[in-house]
């Protein structure tokens, strides 16, 4: 039987069957369908997820860098967590939910997608609200295709946890980080995992990544306390960066109020 790679056919781009991201589509994304999807290798292993670097282009023209986000059915990881973030999200289907419970290969399988769908759904609902998180351009199955970070040579824009900014740059930063966790709060959410980790800064532009857990600040009877422990996350790195007016009990505050005004 001919192997895959025997067949020597090009790598389609796979837009055409994806669920595409929010309207307007910005004009940089590839839609064109006899498109190429190049992998350009590893960006990032995490802990239950790979993020892959994938040129898209139409043959001898422009193309576009993605970062795909791809989720792994793995036995441990975050997930442990399920049940605090998913109050006030349903999962209407018994079969479904029992083998998430039970973590069957299948129950995996369902968990890992619907982390997937989760991110989109948050990614593009932000998106839209006007947050600085990446374009959601699509997503299939268990991967999420975004719009990269970074530099047209492919390097990609350092977390905030590796940046050693300057007092002024640092306040310029805590100042980014609080209009978008206020973005976020007018909508309804808190990010519930954010940190210098899950921030990116790409020349001197903050973005929020990594949302699959976002909170709903309604719906979830925990939701302020992840927004308290996103506002002291992010307080206490830029504090240790010398910035005096990060506050942490000043940033729920400020954000509860931008919440509570939006409902
Ligand atoms: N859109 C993106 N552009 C550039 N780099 C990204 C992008 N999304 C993720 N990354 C890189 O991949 C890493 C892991 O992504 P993240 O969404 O935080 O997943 P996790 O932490 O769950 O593994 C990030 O810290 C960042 O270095
Ligand atoms: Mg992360």
């Amino acid at each position: 039987m001919l192997e895959h790679d025997d067949l020597d056919l090009p790598n389609y781009s796979s837009w055409d069957g994806a669920t595409h991201g929010p309207e307007p589509v910005p004009d940089w994304v590839v839609t064109e369908f006899r498109a190429i999807d190049t992998e350009l290798g590893l960006l990032k292993t995490g802990k239950e997820a790979d993020v892959h670097l994938v040129h898209r282009a139409v043959p001898d023209g422009l193309g576009t860098l993605l970062a795909a986000k791809r989720y792994r059915p793995a036995e441990r990881r975050m997930f442990h967590r399920d049940a605090a973030y998913q109050e006030g999200r349903r999962v209407r289907r018994s079969r479904e939910s029992r083998a998430m419970t039970r973590r069957t290969e299948f129950g995996r399988e369902l968990l890992a997608g619907q982390w997937a769908a989760a991110e989109f759904g948050a990614l593009s609902a932000l998106w839209q609200a006007g947050a600085p998180v990446p374009y959601p351009v699509q997503l299939s199955g268990l991967e999420l295709m975004l719009e990269f970070i970074g530099d047209p040579d492919g390097t990609a824009a350092p977390r905030l946890a590796q940046c050693r900014p300057s007092l002024a740059e640092a306040s310029d930063l805590f100042d980014q980080s609080r209009d978008a966790m206020r973005v976020l709060a007018r909508a309804g959410y808190a990010h519930g995992d954010l940190s210098a980790y899950n921030m990116l800064v790409h020349k001197g532009r903050l973005v929020l990544i990594d949302l699959p857990q976002v909170v709903d600040l309604v719906a979830n009877p925990q939701g302020q306390e992840f927004l308290h422990r996103d506002c002291v996350n992010v307080c206490r790195w830029f504090t240790a960066r010398g910035l005096a007016t990060a506050e942490y009990e000043h940033l729920f505050g400020d954000l509860m109020a931008e919440a509570v005004g939006a409902w």
